[in-house]
């Protein structure tokens, strides 16, 4: 249905396209050019793009994607970067461990790529029992404070990490405190009188003729462990009681139960499970914390 005369529209002078409405008539105005122009750019370039880019999923029987002319490929990109981070990782590795870690920090460099590589670690590995920037929880002891219970020199900070605290390891740190209520080593008497020892022992107000009459008993059954003071024993884990920083609470009801039969806390073996330049980061990393010795 061609017109062999188009309709001239009087007012604009453009072509009408036929269609009229309520008498308003639909002028033929030909596209802007810079629409046009966008338009037919973008084919061009869709088609360049398939020809150079990978661009096309497999069809049906085929195999992959057309691959493109320029060779691209994020896959091999990817292994591209891997490779490159890989030999910096290397190299890191290498230097952490070939010096003592004393030294690393000596070295602006090195020891701010270790701190990195330190805090990643401990958010992957430690954060959820040790809790974020290493503040602690009950039972996880904080390890962002100078208090230690086997030691806060870089060497005590790594064996800890390396073979950890009661755990599946032959070199693990060991150490049990006795369940001494569970298993009826000592009386419910003793041991109200030995929570009263314990919170006289941190300074606090307590009943005088309880911790009178718990000495010999704390003498006799605990300061093998925590010592006659009461300051604790690095070589057995056994925590200072004096220092008013509890692991599992302060309050009687808390001691009362540790000496009833205490957790023993387990800290994993981490030597099986991360690489030895890792373990050596973040035993640098939670000496930084605050409490390095
Ligand atoms: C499953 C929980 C858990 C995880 C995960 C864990 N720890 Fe521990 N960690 C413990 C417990 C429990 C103790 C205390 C053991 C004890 O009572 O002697 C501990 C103790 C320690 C100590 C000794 C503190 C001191 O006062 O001597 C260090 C250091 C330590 N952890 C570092 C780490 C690092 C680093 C990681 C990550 C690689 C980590 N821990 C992951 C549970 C955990
Ligand atoms: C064989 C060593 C050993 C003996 C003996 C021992 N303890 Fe302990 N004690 C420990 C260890 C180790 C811990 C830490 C346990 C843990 O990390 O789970 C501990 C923890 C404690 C705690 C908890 C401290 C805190 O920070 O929360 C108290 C309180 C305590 N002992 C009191 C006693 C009393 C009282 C006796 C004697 C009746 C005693 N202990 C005998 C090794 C011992």
């Amino acid at each position: 249905m061609t017109d062999p005369s188009p309709e001239i529209d009087s007012h604009s002078g453009v072509e009408t396209t036929g269609q009229e409405w309520d008498g308003i008539k639909e002028l033929n105005n030909p596209l802007p050019r810079w629409w046009l122009f966008i338009f037919w750019a973008s084919i061009l370039v869709a088609v360049a793009y398939w020809i150079l880019m990978p661009a096309w999923p497999a069809l049906p029987g085929f195999q992959g994607n057309t691959t493109g002319i320029l060779g691209q490929s994020d896959r091999v990109r990817v292994a591209a970067d891997m490779s490159v981070l890989k030999a910096g990782r290397t190299a890191l590795s290498a230097r952490l461990t070939a010096t003592d870690a004393a030294s690393v920090l000596s070295d602006h460099e090195l020891s701010q790529q270790v701190m990195a590589l330190g805090d990643s670690a401990f958010g992957d590995n430690c954060a959820t029992c040790h809790g974020a920037g290493g503040g602690g929880a009950s039972g996880y002891p904080r390890l962002a404070d100078d208090i230690w219970l086997w030691g806060g020199a870089l060497q005590d900070i790594e064996r800890t990490i390396r073979y950890g605290i009661r755990a599946e390891h032959a070199d693990t740190r060991t150490s049990e405190m006795p369940a001494f209520g569970r298993d009826a080593f000592l009386t419910a008497t003793q041991i109200d009188d030995l929570v009263q020892f314990v919170i006289s022992a941190s300074g606090r107000k307590a009943d005088a003729g309880a911790v009178v009459r718990a000495r010999p008993v704390f003498e006799q059954n605990c300061a093998s462990c925590h010592g006659f003071d009461a300051h604790g024993d690095r070589s057995k884990g056994a925590p200072n009681l004096t220092d008013g920083e509890w692991l599992y609470g302060g309050d009687p009801g808390a001691i009362r139960r540790t000496i009833v039969g205490p957790r023993n806390g387990v800290m994993p073996a981490w030597g099986g499970r991360l690489d030895p330049a890792t373990v050596r980061a973040l035993a640098i990393y939670v000496h930084s914390l605050g409490g390095g010795e």
